[in-house]
């Protein structure tokens, strides 16, 4: 009786705790059209090169059109002995039609499964890329049109209160981030378009295969150099883990703002309630669990990076069965950006931004220190003796206390009443004077953001060409 692939070797059946552990069907089977599309490719080279006969390949690709449906539908017969999704598909495939029988001549698993994963992870950027993209896109447009409302909130450094910035300046600071999240992701792609088919088991083989017509059909843009290499590079994998994983560390970042923001310490924005939870106990919460779980999940993204990495590292050429662990990873980064990606855009899109609470910190004639320094170097003052003046100033006006309303109406009294200061620089302690000051390129203030959301709105463009014309 046909058992596993392998059997023929061997005397004695496997044992189940073998099995428990060896057997990769329960998360490959999500690679069966993959491996059905890489199957169909390779039986039509064996026809082209004289190995199958016309009839057989149209039989087979018969039968492979099956099983794909009875996978697809649910209606597939998973048997025990199936170990893995190969396994699986050539014996329905061979219960279907006996010229299946020869569906893996010149082939092994290894070169089929780097086939496979490649296939997969290529269609899974295509997949997760344009939801990136999305966020980013979420983002300028909520950077228009808080531009657009001249909304400014205080910029930290340290969390401590620093310059005012546009809100767009720092909603736009997290697109140009996921833009590069983006660009990573198709960097990522291209090393993986490049088919391992026709290596073989290790050493390619002593039948006339044609990889370059494989890789021709399959759509991958260049064919393996080296069997070696072909059977045992998961680069691409990491490639990909990382940029999903820089992806997620930037969706964490983005959280945590939102975190903050959301309480009431901050209150600078609240939360639309389709993307808020409740507690169970305190019927006032109003929980940021979205943006929580932005943060929290590039924990399990980077453990999945760390992790596969630490499954290469010492693996001596070529195939060997650790490789089989780069799946899960894999799979779960690609589903844990998938999900976060997609619910960070809705509590982007619907959240509310609190112009007020905002403009108090922006507009807090503390946070314009910098600008008196500036006015004092613009009147011929060296910048560090302007510090000096300024930092004096500031300390008078705090004595022992903290920045408050009572401090700021000192500092402005301070600075009116100043030999080196005076009135025309009390004007740069106005509301929004310190944001408007901001013009160089690149800098928080409007006339600049104008200028840079713009260039935003074009690289998204191109971004999402990129992305979507894969
Ligand atoms: N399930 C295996 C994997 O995921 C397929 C390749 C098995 N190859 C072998 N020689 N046992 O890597």
């Amino acid at each position: 009786m046909s058992r596993t692939l392998w059997h023929g070797r061997f005397a004695a059946e496997p044992s189940a705790a073998l099995a428990a552990l060896n057997d990769s069907l329960p998360f490959d089977q999500r690679m069966f059209a993959e491996d059905i599309a890489a199957s169909r490719a390779h039986v039509a080279m064996l026809a082209d090169v004289g190995l199958l006969t016309d009839a057989e390949r149209d039989d087979i690709g018969t039968a492979l059109d099956q099983v794909h449906s009875e996978i697809a539908e649910g209606r597939m017969d998973w048997r025990q002995t199936d170990e893995d999704i190969h396994t699986a598909v050539e014996r329905r495939a061979t219960e279907l039609c006996l010229s299946a029988a020869k569906m893996h001549t010149g082939r092994s698993r290894n070169d089929q499964v780097a086939t496979d994963l490649r296939l997969w992870t290529r269609n899974a950027i295509d997949v997760v890329a344009p939801l990136v993209v999305d966020v980013a896109q979420t983002l300028a447009d909520r950077a228009r049109e808080a531009h657009d409302a001249g909304l400014r909130l205080p910029g930290y450094t340290h969390l401590q209160q620093a310059q005012p910035v546009g809100l767009a300046h720092h909603l736009a600071a997290h697109a140009w981030a996921l833009l590069r999240d983006a660009e990573r992701l198709g960097e990522a792609r291209r090393r993986t378009d490049v088919s391992p088919l026709g290596a073989g088991a290790l050493a390619g083989s002593s039948l006339p295969l044609d990889p370059a017509a494989t890789a021709a059909s399959l759509g991958f843009a260049s064919v393996f150099e080296n069997s070696l290499d072909a059977v045992s590079d998961r680069d691409f994998v990491v490639d990909t883990l990382y940029a999903l994983t820089m992806t997620g560390v930037h969706l964490s970042r983005l959280g945590e703002e939102i975190v903050l923001w959301s309480s009431a310490e901050f209150g600078f924005v609240t939360l639309d309630d389709a993307f808020a939870t409740g507690s169970s106990m305190m019927p006032q919460k109003k929980n940021p669990d979205v943006a929580e779980l932005a943060r929290g999940k590039a924990g399990r993204l980077i453990g999945h990076l760390a992790g596969f990495l630490a499954t290469l590292k010492g693996l001596p050429l070529a195939y060997n069965k650790d490789l089989q662990e780069d799946k899960e990873p894999l799979f779960d980064a690609v589903d844990t950006v998938r999900l976060t990606a997609l619910a960070l855009s809705g509590l982007l899109r619907t959240l509310s931004f609190r112009a007020d609470a905002m403009a108090s910190g922006a507009d807090d004639p503390f946070a314009a220190a910098t600008d008196l320094a500036e006015w004092l170097v613009a009147a011929g003052m060296p910048f560090r003796q302007a510090h000096a003046v300024v930092a004096d100033v500031v300390r008078q006006a705090l004595g022992d206390g903290a920045p408050s309303a009572s401090a700021a109406q000192r500092l402005v009294e301070l600075v009116s009443a100043h030999r080196d200061l005076g009135p025309a620089a009390v004007e740069r302690l106005a509301p929004g004077a310190a944001h408007r000051s901001r013009v160089t390129h690149g800098a928080g203030g409007p006339a600049a953001v104008a200028v840079q959301l713009d260039r935003l709105a074009a690289a998204l463009a191109q971004a999402a060409a990129a992305a979507d014309g894969r």
